[in-house]
């Protein structure tokens, strides 16, 4: 059994627990996209773990772990996280492997992110996470990026100080430090030594692993709607979150995947600029907040909270093809009198959107329709089963389902690995 794991909404929406869940029964877990952007947690015990690129299934011994081709891959930032995974105990030899095909986040990028991000005026923000993940991308669809096979070649060193004179132009004409090139080759080149042991034609290995019936766990990193082609763009990351993005992320083709997870918050966050029709500004907003620890887990920066809106999750139904949902954080609204969905947005002239508008200057135009359903108004982070659940709880669930469609597959009550609740899947 080989399944996409997709974040469904802005991100944050429990990926890393969901895919630690799932390990379990899978062989191999797989990044596809993204990089150190990500903050995937999974709490097991009184430890709090988090991951940025390595994948979540790393806390599983004996699993193997791969950074896909579609992967921007900072080996500063790489290090870092191993170091840290082996502090924790667990091993990685053999079983953690790079992409000789992915594309490497270099210190000019993540100069060029906050340049470029500081030049922005108010309103065009993007708030990125200043992690080098925009011009990395844009490094590698102009043609002009570092491959992570680059670093072995003999001619690095060259290619070092022909993109740092680039990036140095463009800094400059942003009003940015440019970097000393001498400095980037001496900092670079000790990376070699520490990532080659890990770095391999992962396509092979993922087509070795499908042909001995290994099942393999696809971990998507942001969301549907931070998705380049599918999300609020320009507020986006610059990657495909989206189910597609784990087959050109991986060279795995999509007839090899059996199914597509998402995975919903029971309510919306976002963190970063850009829109988000059910945001909420008031106490309900901050009780998500508090209630939910929204702060991000890579910038620490409060997340945005508002309702669940439907219209976001049957978007992402559909984009992905969800056949399951992971439900998370149900047991944040537990004291909440009334809970709502969002169902559409009206536009100043009465027209109701249904599903999500590409024109966000429209959007700007709407407020969310709401229906309203009672609270359950009590404690369900110990229930262990979909039956216990208070029949208001269900109730919210099963209309949420019946507007987006897709089944429910797992059901999360807690941050914990033990308070997950297996449905259909
Ligand atoms: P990811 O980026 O999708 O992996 O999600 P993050 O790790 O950034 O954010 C999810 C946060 O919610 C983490 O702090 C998790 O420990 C926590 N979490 C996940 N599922 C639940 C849940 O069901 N209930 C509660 N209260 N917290 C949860
Ligand atoms: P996980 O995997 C939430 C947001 C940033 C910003 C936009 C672009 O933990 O769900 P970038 O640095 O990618 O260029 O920033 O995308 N963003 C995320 N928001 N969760 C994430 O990852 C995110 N990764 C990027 O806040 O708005
Ligand atoms: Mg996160």
């Amino acid at each position: 059994m080989n399944t996409v794991l997709v974040g469904a909404q802005w991100g944050d929406e429990g990926k890393g627990k969901v895919i630690d869940f799932l390990t379990e029964e899978s062989d191999v877990v797989v990044r596809f996209q993204g990089g150190s952007n990500a903050g995937h947690t999974v709490v097991v015990g009184d430890k709090k773990y988090v991951l940025h690129l390595v994948p979540s299934g790393i806390l599983h011994d004996g699993k193997h772990c791969v950074i896909g081709n579609g992967v921007v891959m900072d080996p500063f930032d790489l290090m870092r996280e191993l170091e840290q995974v082996e502090s924790w105990g667990f091993e990685l030899k053999g079983r953690f492997h790079i992409s000789e095909r992915a594309q490497m986040v270099m210190q000019w990028h993540r100069a060029l992110d906050k340049a470029e991000e500081a030049a922005r005026p108010d309103g065009k923000k993007i708030g990125t996470t200043g992690r080098g993940i925009g011009p990395a991308y844009a490094a590698k669809v102009g043609r002009y990026g570092m491959r992570v096979g680059d670093i072995l070649k003999p001619d690095f060193t060259d290619l070092v100080r022909d993109q740092v004179e680039d990036a140095n132009r463009k800094l400059v004409a942003l009003g940015a430090q440019p970097l000393d090139a001498d400095e980037m080759v001496r900092l670079y080149t000790p990376m070699v030594a520490a990532l080659m042991p890990y770095v391999t034609d992962t396509i092979q290995f993922l087509h070795e692993k499908l042909e001995s019936k290994k099942s393999i766990l696809f971990e998507g990193a942001q969301a549907t709607m931070l998705d380049i082609d599918f999300g609020t763009y320009p507020f986006v990351t610059s990657s495909n979150p989206t189910a597609g993005g784990a087959c050109t992320g991986s060279g795995v083709s999509p007839r090899a995947i059996d199914r597509v997870i998402g995975v919903v918050k029971l309510y919306t966050t976002r963190v970063g600029e850009g829109p988000f029709p059910t945001e909420l500004f008031d106490a309900d907003g901050e009780t998500l907040r508090t209630r939910g620890g929204e702060f991000g887990a890579t910038t620490g920066r409060p997340r945005r909270c508002g309702w669940f809106d439907a219209v976001v999750a049957r978007y992402a139904q559909r984009v992905n093809g969800v056949d399951f949902w992971a439900m998370t954080k149900l047991d944040v609204l537990d004291t909440f009198p009334v809970v709502k969905i969002c169902t559409g947005y009206r536009r100043d002239d009465g027209f109701v959107y249904t599903t999500f508008p590409a024109d966000l200057a429209a959007l700007k135009r709407c407020t969310p329709v709401y229906e309203e359903m009672p609270g359950w108004q009590c404690e369900t982070s110990h229930i262990t089963s979909y039956d216990a659940l208070p029949a208001n709880a269900k109730a919210y669930i099963a209309r949420i389902l019946e507007l987006i469609g897709g089944k429910l597959g797992v059901l999360s009550v807690g941050p914990a690995r033990e308070t997950t609740l297996r449905i259909n899947v």
